[in-house]
């Protein structure tokens, strides 16, 4: 499973690319407006931190198919690595279609149920973003949303990815890597979570200090 980090936080990309596990990062308008800063220039910043094989998830704010359109053909200008986020909704899946046909890629979020990640797949989107912890916190199954549009691309060998998104613990992260899905983006408390566990700090802190003790008793020898 690939990952991403879910931020627009140029500062915590850049910490997490560095770590090697990223290999792209997602944003939407939210994101966006956190970090208080003009779109534009976040996303070139963004994708300046990455190299060539990266993927950069940025999302259109309009909600009229032509205007989307019209966006995403901005956003693909500024690099190969940039996939436009489109949300699931009539005028979302028309513009797919239309950028489907222009080879522009897209990823449709806000996906909740397989039925509309099946239709989004049929528009030719690249990619489809289930919002895993959005579903969990109504008390709905967000892993057997993405355990079924898994099972339903891989029935269909549809070439549409999954990316999961919406995460917000490490264990969330392992039931969709369990369940096949291609992608996850992470926020970056939940990656930083990824990497710990007591058990290791523990360990690391024992082998330094047997091998310092070590090397004190040959000194001392
Ligand atoms: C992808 O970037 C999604 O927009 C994001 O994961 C949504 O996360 P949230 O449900 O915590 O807002």
């Amino acid at each position: 499973m690939k990952i991403l980090i879910d931020t627009a936080n140029v500062e915590q990309i850049r910490e997490m690319y560095d770590s090697g596990v990223i290999c792209g990062a997602t944003t939407n308008p939210t994101l966006i407006a956190r970090e208080g800063r003009e779109f534009g220039e976040t996303i070139r910043e963004i994708l300046d931190i990455f190299g060539d094989e990266a993927l950069v998830f940025a999302e259109a704010v309009s909600l009229e198919s032509g205007k989307m359109v019209e966006e995403a053909r901005e956003l693909a200008k500024l690099s190969p690595k940039i996939v436009v986020k489109i949300p699931m909704c009539r005028e979302g899946l028309k513009a797919v279609r239309a950028l489907s046909r222009e080879g522009i890629s897209t990823a449709v979020t806000l996906v909740f149920s397989p039925a509309q990640a099946l239709l989004a797949a049929s528009a030719g989107a690249a990619f489809v973003a289930p919002f895993v912890g959005r579903l969990d916190d109504i008390g709905a199954d967000g892993l057997g949303v993405v355990k079924d549009i898994c099972d339903i691309f891989k029935a269909q060998n549809s070439s549409t990815q999954v990316l999961c998104a919406s995460l917000k613990q490490p264990y969330q992260v392992e039931q969709v890597a369990k369940a096949g899905a291609g992608y996850a983006t992470i926020p970056y408390g939940a990656l930083k979570m990824c990497f710990e566990h007591p058990l290791s700090a523990q360990g690391i802190d024992m082998f330094m200090d047997d091998w310092a003790k070590l090397q004190k008793e040959i000194a001392d020898k």
